[in-house]
């Protein structure tokens, strides 16, 4: 059994076409992602049908693209990479079934990753060097020993694991309403932030100061809880920003909007909710370490993974904690924290070495295992 491989990772689960050639599971040689931002921005979230004929349009350029890049021919590959769940199943199924011919008909063994898990994979992934720079030696990243601690903060998913290598993950607390991406999307267009909302209002943010707003609650469930909850969040949200509803049930309206606030007020009402969304986050990272520690497994590390990894406040506030904490930090760069098939390359390579490979049926499905 090798424990060297090269794999063509493909993506395609919500908006973002992705292919990309990962060496050994950690070196990424190329990482080709075309978004659909703009072809959604008019309706204002990702419209499926608009997205899965997207994808279709793109899959074969950013295939050839990423082998392009890579500098790779089908015959060097050792693999082809897919995620197959969870997502739309419309878009899912563009890089699948492009995963699953190129399998057939280059007689390579096809491997199904899940997209979650993936996100939490990503840290681990060494980034090309920039167009013109001299090759970077290959470093494959240390990993220490002991299960980490992972969180997973994305549009669909706000979830900490036990990590226990990159294929073994247990769930020990999870979202039981809205995911933290999904909130930051609905907050955005409540202060009329634009879109792609999470950026938008990421950025937003950093010209408010939470302290000029009133509080929004953070959700901390029962005591020992490590679930999320973010629906109140937003609904404090939209009152504080709108005011309390008048009349009832069809009649019901609000008095104001976001655009009867000035730019400072939204500014800093964003602010307030990225303190208390991120604060929920902290304070669940701070239980799950206390829980680990006390059952005499404390984690190694802490993985983030997923599109609100992107988040500056995130960022910032997760290495603050992990200073606080004692315990090292790894979240991606920014290329990686969104949907990307670096991620999906890079896991595949343990189910590679393991010949954990799937069959032409490999299907697409809209949940996920974790
Ligand atoms: O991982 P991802 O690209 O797709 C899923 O797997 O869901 O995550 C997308 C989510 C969206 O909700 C998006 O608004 C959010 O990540 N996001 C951000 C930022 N960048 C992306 N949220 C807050 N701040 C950001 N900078
Ligand atoms: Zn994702």
């Amino acid at each position: 059994m090798t424990d060297t491989s090269l794999i063509l990772g493909l993506e395609s689960s919500c908006d973002e076409t992705a292919a990309a050639v990962v060496r050994n599971g950690h070196q990424v040689l190329s990482n080709v992602i075309a978004s659909q931002h703009d072809l959604h921005a008019q309706y204002g979230g990702v419209v499926p049908e608009i997205a899965s004929r997207a994808h279709i349009e793109k899959i074969l350029p950013v295939i050839d693209q990423a082998m392009k890049q890579a500098n790779a021919s089908f015959d060097d590959l050792s693999a082809i990479a897919v995620g197959n769940r969870p997502g739309l199943i419309g878009s899912l199924l563009v890089a699948v079934s492009a995963a699953k011919a190129l399998a057939w008909t280059r007689d390579l063994p096809l491997i199904g990753i899940d997209h979650v898990q993936s996100h939490l994979y990503a840290a681990n992934l060494v980034l090309p060097p920039k167009e013109g720079q001299p090759q970077a030696i290959e470093k494959k990243p240390e990993i220490p020993e002991g299960a980490a601690l992972g969180l997973v903060v994305s549009g669909g998913h706000t979830s900490l694991y036990r990590v226990d290598s990159p294929l073994d993950l247990t769930l020990m607390g999870r979202t039981i309403d809205d995911a933290v991406g999904e909130a930051y999307d609905k907050a955005a267009v409540i202060l009329n932030a634009g879109y792609p909302g999470g950026p938008k209002l990421d950025k937003l943010a950093q010209q408010g100061n939470a302290k000029a707003a009133a509080k929004l609650p953070i959700s901390l469930l029962g005591k020992e809880s490590l679930d999320f909850s973010f629906s109140g969040l937003k609904t404090a949200l939209l009152y504080q920003v709108r005011g309390q509803p008048k009349g009832r049930g069809r009649e019901a309206y609000f008095e104001r909007s976001a655009s009867d606030l000035d730019d400072q007020t939204r500014a800093d009402m964003a602010a307030a909710f990225q303190e208390a969304a991120i604060g929920a986050v902290m304070a669940k990272l701070d239980r799950a370490l206390d829980q680990m520690t006390a059952e005499a497994t404390p984690p190694s590390r802490l993985l983030v993974g997923g599109g609100v990894s992107a988040n500056s406040y995130l960022r910032t506030q997760a290495q603050a904690w992990g200073e606080r904490r004692g315990i090292g930090v790894c979240i991606p760069p920014m290329s990686l924290c969104l949907d990307n098939a670096a991620m999906i390359g890079g896991l595949a390579h343990h189910c590679f070495i393991q010949g954990q490979f799937d069959d032409l049926h490999l299907p697409a499905m809209a949940t996920s295992q974790f």
